[in-house]
């Protein structure tokens, strides 16, 4: 197989060195804008023209690894019209452009495979298709972003402050180059959507899945989690609700004595429950130059050996239905004013636990308190 490679960062590096291991994947070009004086004399052309590579035809496979929208995107749809496989990393690109990314790579008839783009090096998408071929899948849920379980798990564990434990996780390489996409949540929200996609044989607007991250919390809420027997982590989940899907992404109170409450530093835990199997947890290593790499150089392997790509046949387009799902929060400050005086239940720490109240409407009350710039916080109760 010979392979271009777009995009020579943190996790185009370890595919590199992955790849150069092996003698039956080569790297016969590197993309990027840079000089790479290291690449010299190894057989690699640099290069900063998609079409060097694109007019190649000895050149099968093209592993995107650029990341963000553009021009990602532009070079990803340029390759498969060119008729080259492509594998890629980038969460936020096949979330946004799922069923078009699909479509072409099956007009094409060629294959389009993003394992790494959920759980880094954990094999999680591939499982997850797996299961969805066999069973029906209920529910998908977990921690998968690294960076922030860092940041919560720094400051439960070791009292460190946020800012702190975020510079450490960008000195680490796990953070995304814009770390808002990581402590908004918008890089789980881009998981949890593929996840469900693969899960549900579904294709969902990633942006109507509801979202808040953990740029509020403070470390008044991980006493009161902490005294009460909880561990804050950040959750995506999505689920079935008959005909519908609810999907989320949200701080959420795990109990401690959980596999959920004892994942530290910047692994992840995914885990999925479905007919005949139950519940299946996957942890690992959910960011990182090697472990990403891992999972890329297993697409590279699954292509040689004629593996289909990782998506299913059916891809549905829904927006998910986050009203038919209820659950317990815990909220402080303002919003605990915005809320609908029936929803107040306990008082828990310096705010309020409510009672099962739905989803999306805690997080549209949510959304109008941060329009408001009104300081508050809130997390979710884990039903598991
Ligand atoms: N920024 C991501 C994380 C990288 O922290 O998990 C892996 O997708």
């Amino acid at each position: 197989m010979k392979i271009g490679l777009l995009g020579f960062g943190t996790v185009g590096k370890g595919v590199y060195d992955i790849l150069a291991e092996r003698s039956d994947l080569s790297v016969s070009y590197v993309l990027d804008l840079r000089p790479l004086p290291e690449l010299e004399g190894t057989g690699t052309v640099v290069t900063s023209d998609l079409n060097t590579i694109l007019q190649d035809t000895s050149v099968d496979t093209v592993i995107e690894l650029i990341g963000g929208m553009h021009p990602a995107y532009e070079f990803v749809t340029a390759s498969l019209k060119a008729g080259k496989n492509v594998i890629t990393a980038n969460k936020l690109m096949v979330s946004k452009y799922y069923r078009e990314l699909l479509s072409l790579a099956a007009e094409q008839n060629i294959q389009l495979r993003f394992s790494a783009a959920a759980g880094g090096g954990i094999p999680w998408l591939v499982n997850l298709q797996r299961a969805h071929r066999v069973s029906r899948l209920e529910a998908v849920w977990g921690i998968m972003n690294g960076t922030t379980n860092y940041i919560l798990d720094a400051m439960q564990v070791f009292g460190r402050d946020f800012a702190d434990a975020l510079r450490e996780a960008q000195r680490l390489g796990f953070a995304e180059a814009d770390p808002s996409s990581d402590i908004d949540g918008l890089d789980t929200r881009h998981k949890t959507t593929l996840s469900a996609n693969i899960a549900f044989g579904v294709a969902m607007d990633d942006d109507a899945v509801d979202t808040f991250g953990i740029r509020r919390v403070c470390a008044g809420d991980i006493a009161v989690a902490t005294e009460a027997g909880y561990t804050l982590k950040l959750l995506g989940r999505a689920q079935r609700c008959g005909d519908q899907v609810a999907a989320w992404v949200e701080p959420t109170l795990v109990p401690s004595d959980t596999p959920e409450g004892n994942i530290h530093g910047c692994d992840n835990i995914i885990s999925f429950e479905g007919s005949h199997i139950g519940k299946t947890h996957f942890i690992g290593a959910g960011a990182g130059r090697y472990p990403t790499g891992y999972a890329v150089a297993q697409d590279c392997v699954d292509l040689a050996l004629g593996c289909a790509g990782l998506y299913n046949e059916r891809a549905e387009e829904i927006a998910p239905d986050n009203n038919a799902v209820l659950r317990e929060y815990y909220v402080r400050g303002a919003l605990c004013d915005q809320i609908p005086a029936e929803w107040k239940a306990a008082p828990f720490g310096e705010g309020i636990r409510t009672q099962k109240v739905p989803v999306g409407e805690m997080h549209a009350l949510a959304r109008l308190a941060a329009e408001k710039e009104l300081p508050f916080f809130f997390a979710g109760f884990a039903e598991f």
